[in-house]
């Protein structure tokens, strides 16, 4: 006992929700030497799963609060070695529920890395019937705060190279968002964020994308998504309209815990980006549109409220400077990012545009919507310094192909026994909510 006040142990976690198996470790560790901990940052957890709740500087101060926890410092990334080699601790504890499953590679390399200096891993068994995991998954049914979803998306931002964000326009969409995922190489992929695009939900009311439906009606479908899900909201608000009722807008948004709204610098009658006649089309001048980005962050509460500006030079046939002047007069003027649009079918412009603007700018997030150039891939778009990638209509598009199939294929056959094949069965669908 006497030696082990000499020795030091490390132990690594994310410690959002300090649970009793948490203690457990930290008590075990106690009994080896002086305890260090390594409270995992945003960066090293959401390179694997959900971002936590708490943020670093949160959970690290709950954990030096816990008895017997003589230091915390950070661990960076998921490897523990970088933090083995610079504190060569005698003993790394952790529950023995890693020795399968996806941190399998992690604790081997935990075991050679001690080797070099004769250290060894401590494995207690693994507390029963509590865990992260199922704590997590009892807090997505209770729901999240307006506010705590909406500073999701800056943490976000700060934590993760690339954001994916996906379209919805109803609540059913919204649960596809929230829930789709897949797991590769043991890492959870998901969406970060859901877009509210003016198109779809326009076009999901049988309506065009010109501004016809309204802000009321914009909420409505906003309220069904925000019941069924958690993931930071984005608004697409097409111009703002008129400064005072943008302002307007701004404060609503907040209040229902939406992260970022985006307004384009466009003015007259709203028309679709996409198809748009260019001589149809009329940009805003940059001296209102500055106008009215500074309106907006003047009048929002929650510092980590974003308001985007979209530039629509590139769709309009200007060139990548006129987009250039833009962004950089809309950043001094309180922009929180750069939505630059496109509708070519080659991502050229995009990339021309990213590498000027990187040149002078080398923070803001910049977000786009490859639309007619999906054929780039994401890991593309974060090395050329993009933040935030939207998918922006996918959903509403693809439900349109699958129920004209099935009713084609009704009235083909006289009766639905053929389109069963491809319809979900009706009790899972009583199931899904
Ligand atoms: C939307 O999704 O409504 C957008 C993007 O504004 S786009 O349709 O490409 O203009
Ligand atoms: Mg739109």
């Amino acid at each position: 006992m006497q030696e082990s006040k000499h020795k030091t142990v490390y132990v690594a976690m994310s410690a959002d929700l300090i649970h009793p198996g948490h203690l457990n470790i930290i008590n075990e560790a106690g009994k080896h030497g002086k305890v260090i901990v390594g409270v995992l940052t945003d960066e090293a957890i959401a390179s694997y799963k959900r971002l936590p709740y708490m943020d670093y500087e949160q959970r690290k101060t709950i954990v030096e609060a816990i008895k017997g926890v003589s230091k915390v410092i950070p661990q960076t990334c998921l490897d523990y070695v970088p933090n083995l080699k610079m504190l060569k601790p005698d003993f790394v504890v952790h529950g023995d529920d890693w020795k399968t499953g996806i941190q399998k590679e992690t604790r081997q390399r935990v075991i050679d890395t001690l080797k070099e200096w004769g250290g060894a891993l401590i494995e207690p068994a693994y507390t029963k019937n509590i865990s992260s995991t199922k704590l997590n998954q009892a807090l997505r049914e209770v729901g999240v705060t307006p506010e705590s979803r909406l500073k999701r998306l800056d943490r976000m931002i700060k934590a993760k190279p690339l954001l994916r964000v996906i379209e919805a326009h109803n609540g059913l969409s919204g649960m596809i968002a929230e829930e789709s995922h897949i797991i590769r190489d043991n890492i959870k992929i998901e969406f970060d964020a859901i877009w509210l695009s003016s198109l779809t939900a326009s076009v999901s009311v049988g309506k065009p994308d010109t501004g016809y439906v309204d802000t009321t009606s914009r909420l409505y479908a906003l309220n069904h998504i925000l019941e069924v899900t958690t993931k930071p909201i984005i608004y697409d608000a097409d111009s703002g309209g008129h400064i005072e009722h943008f302002t307007y807008l701004v404060k609503t948004l907040e209040r229902h815990g939406v992260s970022a709204v985006i307004i384009e610098d466009k003015v007259g009658l709203k028309r679709n980006s996409l198809f748009a006649e260019d001589n149809l089309q009329l940009q805003d001048n940059i001296e209102n549109f500055c106008k009215k980005i500074t309106a907006g962050k003047k009048v929002q509460l929650i510092g980590e409220f974003k308001i985007i500006a979209r530039i629509e030079s590139l769709i309009l046939g200007k060139s990548t400077n006129d987009a250039l002047d833009r962004a950089k007069a809309y950043t001094e003027a309180g922009a929180d990012g750069i939505m630059i649009h496109s509708k070519s079918n080659e991502p050229d412009e995009i990339f021309e545009f990213c590498k000027k603007f990187r040149k002078f700018d080398k923070n803001t997030p910049v977000i786009v919507v490859p639309t007619t150039y999906s054929q780039v891939h994401e890991n593309t778009f974060e090395s050329m310094g993009i933040n935030v990638v939207i998918y922006a209509n996918h959903l509403l598009r693809s439900c349109f192909t699958a129920m004209q199939k099935t009713a084609h294929g009704i009235l083909e056959n006289g009766r639905a026994l053929e389109v069963e094949q491809w319809c979900m069965p009706v009790k899972d669908l009583i199931n899904l909510v």
